[in-house]
């Protein structure tokens, strides 16, 4: 926002993570971050905070925390929304805008419209699309903006989002202006069909393993109907991630909650398709040993859900390294950035500190992120390093034939 010519104060009670930002440090891994950041920094246009009162004043107020799943496993947590608008109000002024980015279940909008009604300040949802690893280029230059603005004072909202994404808008990208409701539920629904496509190829790949059909095939040929297209057709180890998974079991569990749990029933089927393929990597891993997989050293290559992100939570790929763990398995697991957030939450784990010492003496290498640097290994001075050329490739992201052919026993998925 800073980048686009606005004056910017990012605020947090976390003060670890304002003094780094604050300081130029990204909290987190994210490309092109860093750049945005020391550019905004030295603009003299960004700044962060932990005092609140620095809010009082602004024109727009976004409101971005988290709506994690909660701990009984179903919903989403409100609690950071909740406390932030609460710690907001003391500052907001008539003709205020207050932003929604989170993701959260329909309805709540509408309530915190109700609570920030008294201070003569007005509420729009602007749902969040970014995807880790393309945060910055998919802020910037999004796909669609979305709005949900109220009948009464939609117009003026509508004209003040304008001015925050002035470049966007001059560049024409689509912008939906909706009431609340539907704001809110472009996001899960959004979500939720992504998850339903990775798990549909996924369920095609569960019966391609049983007829010896190529999934990865079936994928190009259905996706060149443009009407099914080919992105998001991906089979592997599955869909993981801070929203994919969350978003479609707080969905469902407000749906249920709204007496309409049987329009999303089939994500609870998406859900359990998803965590199959998880156990389907751990299955053969565990039958690449004619004996049993305790104390046989297996590369675990990959432990961020997906690749340019060190992003661990509820990451396919760490969850078939702790199953392999949990199963007697001497894991020893490799993330070219995850690790140190890996190995926060799983300790219990060996980490190699590179892709080569993770490779040297395995006996089984599982493939369970797509990084770059996996999809580039040379089978031939792969097979020197390990101890035993087996490879499971969770991704299908390297060549079987090329692997087969030097020497490799290869197993894919679905195909
Ligand atoms: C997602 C949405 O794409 C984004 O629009 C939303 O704002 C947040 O949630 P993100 O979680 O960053 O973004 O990741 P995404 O690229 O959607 O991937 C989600 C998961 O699906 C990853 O674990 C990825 O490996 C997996 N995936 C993706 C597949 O298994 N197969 C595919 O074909 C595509």
């Amino acid at each position: 926002m800073a980048s686009l010519g606005h004056e910017v104060v990012g605020i947090d009670v976390d003060e670890a993570k304002i003094a780094k930002l604050a300081a130029g440090e990204t909290p987190f891994f994210e490309p092109g971050l860093g750049e945005i950041l020391t550019q905004g920094l030295e603009s003299g246009r960004l700044s962060f905070t932990t005092d609140m009162s620095a809010a009082a004043g602004a024109q727009v107020h976004f409101i971005a925390v988290g709506t994690p799943q909660r701990h009984d496993g179903t919903g989403a947590d409100m609690t950071y929304v909740n406390a932030s608008v609460e710690s907001l109000l003391p500052h907001l002024r008539p003709g205020d805008l207050v932003a929604g980015k989170s993701t959260v279940p329909v309805g709540t909008a509408s309530r915190l419209a109700e609570l920030i009604a008294p201070t003569g300040a007005h509420l729009a949802w602007n749902p969040e699309f970014l995807r880790e690893g393309f945060a910055v280029k998919d802020t910037i230059e999004p796909d669609r903006l979305v709005y949900g603005v109220s009948d009464t004072t939609g117009a003026d909202d509508t004209a003040t989002l304008d001015a925050v994404y002035h470049t966007a808008i001059a560049a024409g990208t689509p912008r939906l202006v909706t009431g609340y409701a539907t704001a809110e539920l472009v996001k899960v629904a959004a979500n939720s069909f992504l998850a339903t496509k990775i798990s549909f190829i996924n369920a095609m790949a569960e019966i391609a393993e049983t007829v010896g059909a190529d999934v990865t095939q079936l994928a190009d040929a259905i996706g060149h109907d443009n009407r099914i297209g080919r992105r998001f057709l991906n089979a592997g180890v599955g869909f993981g991630g801070g929203c994919l998974p969350k978003d479609i079991r707080a969905f469902t569990a407000r749906a249920e909650e709204l007496g309409k749990g049987e329009s999303v029933a089939f994500l609870k089927h998406v859900d359990e398709i998803n965590l199959r393929r998880r156990q389907r990597v751990v299955d053969l891993a565990v039958d690449s040993f004619p004996d049993h997989i305790n104390g046989h050293r297996v590369a675990v290559l990959g432990l961020a859900f997906k690749p340019d992100s060190d992003d661990t939570r509820d990451s396919p790929a760490l969850d078939v390294a702790v199953r392999l763990k949990g199963l007697g398995a001497d894991v020893i697991a490799y993330d070219p950035e995850a690790i140190p957030n890996a190995r926060r939450a799983h300790p219990q784990l060996a980490y190699a500190d590179t892709l080569d010492d993770a490779l040297t003496g395995a006996e089984t290498v599982v493939i369970a992120t797509e990084w770059k640097a996996f999809r580039d290994l040379d089978p031939h001075t792969t097979r020197d390093k390990v101890a035993r050329p087996v490879v499971i490739d969770g991704r299908n992201i390297l060549t079987p034939t090329t692997w087969r052919d030097a020497g490799w026993t290869y197993h894919g998925m679905g195909r």
